[in-house]
């Protein structure tokens, strides 16, 4: 009866927020540029490693970042101030997976948080012998998530 539920489950694929992943960090001033400002390259660090928590606890194995599309920086952020970043599966191809990761930041004010980035990050998953390997498709539950689906569609099309 359990490994008839299982198989249910896998066909359904797995939902988005099953591996939704929340991130926190805190700029530090080794993170900054000269005048005080967060480096674009240490973001962009933070937020791989998010995507990457959250590809291979979709993917159940290591994965690697293939590429870094479209990183849009909306804002700045200085020394003390909190980062949230957000990493979520917009879609599962065949062995690759497309993460979207966005970045907020707040001061310690209690000031409104301000969009701070977003990037797509596609992520392969490889086998012990490196060898790249399929992933589990992924369960469409809300419009949200459809309408990311269909749009990361458009994006690796027009990638290739
Ligand atoms: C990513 C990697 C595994 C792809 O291997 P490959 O044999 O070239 O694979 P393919 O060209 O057959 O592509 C495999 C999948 O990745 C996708 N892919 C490959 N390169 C991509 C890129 N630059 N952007 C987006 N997707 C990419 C393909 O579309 C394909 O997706 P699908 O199977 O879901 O349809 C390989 O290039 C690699 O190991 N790169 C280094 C990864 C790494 O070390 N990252 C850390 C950076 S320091």
């Amino acid at each position: 009866m359990k490994k008839k539920n299982t198989l249910i489950a896998a066909t359904k694929g797995k939902t988005t927020s099953f591996s939704e992943t929340i991130k926190t960090e805190v700029v530090c001033p080794n993170d900054t540029n000269p005048m005080g400002i967060l480096q674009g390259g240490r973001l962009v660090q933070w937020m791989d490693i998010a995507a990457a928590v959250c590809a291979q606890t979709h993917a159940d194995g290591i994965c690697v970042t293939a590429s870094i599309d479209t990183v849009r920086f909306f804002h700045s952020a200085k020394v003390g101030d909190i980062l949230t970043i957000k990493a979520k599966i917009t879609r599962a191809f065949n062995t690759s997976m497309e993460i979207m990761v966005e970045a907020s930041v707040r001061d310690v004010f209690g000031n409104k948080p301000q969009a701070l980035c977003l990037a797509y990050f596609t992520f392969v998953a490889i086998d012990s012998k490196a060898k790249k390997r399929s992933v589990p498709p992924i369960a469409l539950v809300s419009e949200e998530d459809k309408r990311n689906f269909e749009l990361a569609g458009l994006r690796k099309e027009k990638n290739i």
